[in-house]
């Protein structure tokens, strides 16, 4: 499993982004005071901590099948964790007021059922959103790193994805979710320097830092140069940009 990392794999690799969207995502969302909010896929917790600090924990639940669970719950102490997937959420019907999905959506094994459980947890009216990376464009350790992998082993596999906005949107449109608002949501990380995201995607997280670790020392060592390269051969320290779309709904009332 991509996401069977300790916590401090994951937020060295991707919760350092994660860390960024949230709060950007909770705005996105209209998430404030006086709602009660699920976390789907919650992971090492980074939006579940956001989502507590301005409901309260105990107004916060989340849910991830991985490990990683054991991190959120270190991170948000008091709010209800479960182990469990998007397709099977283990509460029962109009049990919030939002579901929020944070780079998820993409790991499902079925989406449609996923978001379908998302809106049936959520009161009428409450709120069903998901963001995933622009993997084609926007996102540029995934794009680049990819990229770099292909050149050197032309058979490496892409990384599954919602690809486009329209996409997500069809996705959210087909449930039957209303006043569907689209966006795109920027954020951006430094990196000291090329080791330090070199490092971070040696740690197996996720698809791309599990294909690297599975691969012999001699193409990983040709696909860190292929890396450093097209990153613009970065000497000191350097900022990537990351880019997701968004996608939010209502219940229908
Ligand atoms: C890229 S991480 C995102 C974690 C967190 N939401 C964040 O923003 O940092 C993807 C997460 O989705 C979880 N996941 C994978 N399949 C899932 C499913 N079917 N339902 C819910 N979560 C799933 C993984 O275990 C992992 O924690």
């Amino acid at each position: 499993m991509s996401f069977d990392v300790s916590g401090d794999a994951y937020d060295r690799f991707m919760g350092r982004y994660s860390r960024e969207l949230a709060p950007v995502f909770a705005d996105f969302c209209g998430i404030a005071p006086g709602q009660s909010v699920l976390d789907v896929g919650c992971g090492s917790g980074v939006l579940t901590e956001e989502l507590a600090n301005r409901l309260g924990a105990e107004h916060v639940a989340g849910v991830d099948p991985s490990p990683l669970l054991e991190a959120c719950a270190a991170r948000v102490p008091g709010a209800d964790l479960r182990e469990g997937v998007a397709e099977e959420l283990p509460w029962p019907d109009d049990a919030f007021d939002g579901a929020l999905a944070q780079l998820v959506v993409h790991f499902m094994d079925d989406p449609s059922a996923g978001v379908a459980e998302m809106a049936r947890v959520v009161r009428p009216g409450g709120v069903v959103a998901a963001c995933s990376w622009d993997f084609a464009g926007g996102m540029q350790l995934l794009r680049a790193f990819w990229e770099a992998a292909r050149a050197v082993k032309p058979d490496a596999s892409r990384e599954a994805s919602f690809g486009t906005l329209e996409e997500l949107g069809e996705l959210w449109d087909a449930q039957g979710l209303e006043e569907l608002e689209l966006g795109a949501l920027e954020v951006a990380t430094a990196y000291s320097d090329f080791d330090e995201i070199w490092s971070s995607l040696q740690l197996g997280v996720g698809p791309s830092g599990q294909y690297l670790v599975s691969l012999e020392p001699e193409a990983q060592e040709a696909i860190r140069e292929e890396y450093h390269r097209r990153l613009g051969e970065p000497a000191g320290s350097f900022e990537l940009t990351a880019r997701s779309w968004a996608a939010r709904g209502r219940v229908p009332s």
